[in-house]
C-alpha cells in the first residue's frame, strides 16, 4: 500500500511571515553571516531562556554545539562522561572526540530520560561531565541532577536538542547546566531551515571565548593605527588553562538567524499544539494498554515525538510496525538504538552497558509520524489504523 502518513522529514510548515523575514534577510542582509541578525536571535533566544543575554551563541547545528561544548571540558586522559546509551548518537561522539570515556546508564522505564538516582550510580571519581539528554522533548529531574553534580564538582550538559520549550519547576530545559545545546534541525520544532544550533555557556569566562572558538579564532586587535593594519581580524583565543583551543567554523548564517527570531514568537504555539494532540491520541488508544504512552500534560514534555511501548514484546511490535505500513500506510519507525549496541561504539571498546530499561524500550518501541503540520484528518486516519492493527493482533 502506498504511504498515507509518513514520518516526515520536516517538523513544520511555515507561515507567510515567516517566509517573507526569509526572503527579506535574503534581500538585505549584509553580511550574510556574523550579523547583526546572528546577535539579535542569540539575545531574544536568551531572553526566551530567561539566561542572561552574552550566553548563547548560535552554531551551524546542534553538533557543532556539542563539540564545542566538549572542547571546554578539558577531558583529560582518563576522564569519564556520564550520559545514556539510550539516545542519539550526536549526543555522544563530540566528547569522545575529545578524549572522554563514555559511561553509559540506563533511563528510567516510564520516563525514557536519566534521574538523579541512575546519574549518581554511575559516578566514579574519574566522572569528569555528565550529559543529561531530554529525549523525545520530555525534561529530565533537573534540580535534582543539577544539585548532585554541583555537590560533585561534575560539568552538567543538557542535551535539550528536542526539548526547546520544555520545563520543569518553571525554568527552561538547557538553562539548568553549566551548558546547554540545542538543534533545530529539520525534525526540530523549531527548524531554522533544515540546520541550525545553540549553545548555552554559563560561566562567563568559558562564554568569553566561544566566539573566537566559533569563527577560526578571529577575533579583534587590542590596538591598531589603520583598519587595514595589521590584517582584517586577529587569530587568537583566550586561554583558559595551559592547554590552547583549535578553532572551528561552526557560525550559522544571517538568514537562519533571522527566522531563528521570528519562530521563537511561535514555539510555545507549536510546542502546545503538538501536546494537546499528544495527549488527544493517547486518550483516543486508552481503552489499548498494550501501547504505553507516556503522558505529561504540563509544558514539561513537548511533544516533539511521540513514542509508546509495545508491552506484548518485540514480536508483536514488528508486525504492528508491519501492518500499520503495509496496510494502513501509515510509517511508524523505531528510534534510538542504545548506542553501545553500534558497531562505532562497539569498535572503539564502548559496547558494553548495563541498560536493561534502555534495552527494553528500544526493542519494542514505536515512534508514530507526529510532524506538527499533520491535519486533523490524518490525525484521526491513523487513530483508527492504529485501533484495527491493535485489534487484529489481540
Ligand atoms: C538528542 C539529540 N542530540 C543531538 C542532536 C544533534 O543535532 P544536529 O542534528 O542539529 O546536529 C540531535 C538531533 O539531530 C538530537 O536529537
Amino acid at each position: 500500500m502506498e504511504i498515507k502518513i509518513n514520518f516526515s522529514g520536516r517538523s513544520v510548515r511555515y507561515t507567510e511571515e515567516e517566509i517573507a523575514v526569509v526572503v527579506d534577510a535574503m534581500r538585505n542582509a549584509d553580511p550574510l553571516t556574523q550579523g547583526n541578525l546572528r546577535d539579535e536571535f542569540e539575545s531574544k533566544f536568551a531572553d526566551y531562556q530567561n539566561v542572561p543575554r552574552g550566553t548563547c551563541f548560535t552554531t551551524v547545528n546542534g553538533c557543532a554545539a556539542l563539540e564545542m561544548s566538549a572542547q571546554l571540558c578539558r577531558f583529560k586522559e582518563g576522564d569519564e562522561l556520564v550520559i545514556p546509551a539510550h539516545t542519539f548518537t550526536a549526543s555522544a561522539y563530540p566528547y569522545l572526540k575529545k578524549g572522554a570515556r563514555p559511561v553509559w546508564t540506563d533511563v528510567d522505564p516510564r520516563t525514557r530520560v536519566v534521574t538523579a538516582e541512575i546519574v549518581e550510580k554511575a559516578l566514579t571519581p574519574r566522572a569528569k561531565a555528565v550529559v543529561v539528554v531530554h529525549l523525545y522533548g520530555y525534561v529530565a529531574d533537573m534540580p535534582e541532577i543539577t544539585a548532585l553534580c554541583r555537590e560533585r564538582d561534575i560539568i552538567l550538559i543538557e542535551d535539550a536538542a528536542q526539548a526547546i520549550g520544555s520545563e520543569v519547576d518553571g525554568r527552561k530545559a538547557g538553562s539548568f547546566g553549566d551548558m546547554g545545546i540545542f538543534s533545530f534541525h529539520s525534525h526540530k520544532n523549531l527548524t531554522t531551515l533544515g540546520e541550525g544550533g545553540m549553545l548555552y555557556v554559563k560561566d562567563p569566562a568559558q562564554a568569553s571565548v566561544i566566539p573566537a572558538l566559533r569563527h577560526n579564532g578571529h577575533c579583534g586587535y587590542a590596538f591598531r593605527t589603520d583598519y587595514w593594519k595589521p590584517a582584517m581580524s586577529n587569530v587568537d583565543i583566550p586561554m583558559l588553562d595551559d592547554a590552547p583551543l583549535i578553532p572551528n567554523n561552526y557560525c550559522l548564517g544571517e538568514v537562519e538567524c533571522a527566522l531563528g527570531t521570528k519562530m521563537l514568537e511561535r514555539i510555545d504555539l507549536i510546542n502546545d499544539e503538538k501536546r494537546a494532540r499528544a495527549l488527544y491520541f493517547m486518550d483516543a488508544l486508552a481503552d489499548f494498554p498494550e501501547l504505553e504512552f507516556h503522558r505529561v500534560e504540563s509544558r514539561r514534555h513537548n511533544y516533539h515525538l511521540l513514542a509508546a511501548r509495545m508491552n506484548t514484546g518485540p514480536k508483536i511490535r514488528d508486525h504492528f510496525m508491519r501492518a500499520m505500513a503495509d496496510d494502513k500506510g501509515v510509517k511508524c519507525v523505531v528510534q534510538y538504538i542504545p548506542l553501545n549496541r553500534y558497531d562505532f561504539y562497539r569498535r572503539l571498546g564502548f559496547g558494553k552497558a548495563n541498560c536493561p530499561n534502555g534495552d527494553a524500550f528500544f526493542d519494542s518501541m514505536v515512534s508514530f509520524p507526529f510532524q506538527h503540520w499533520l491535519n486533523d484528518a490524518d490525525l484521526e486516519y491513523m487513530i483508527d489504523a492504529t485501533r484495527d492493527v491493535l485489534r487484529s493482533l489481540r
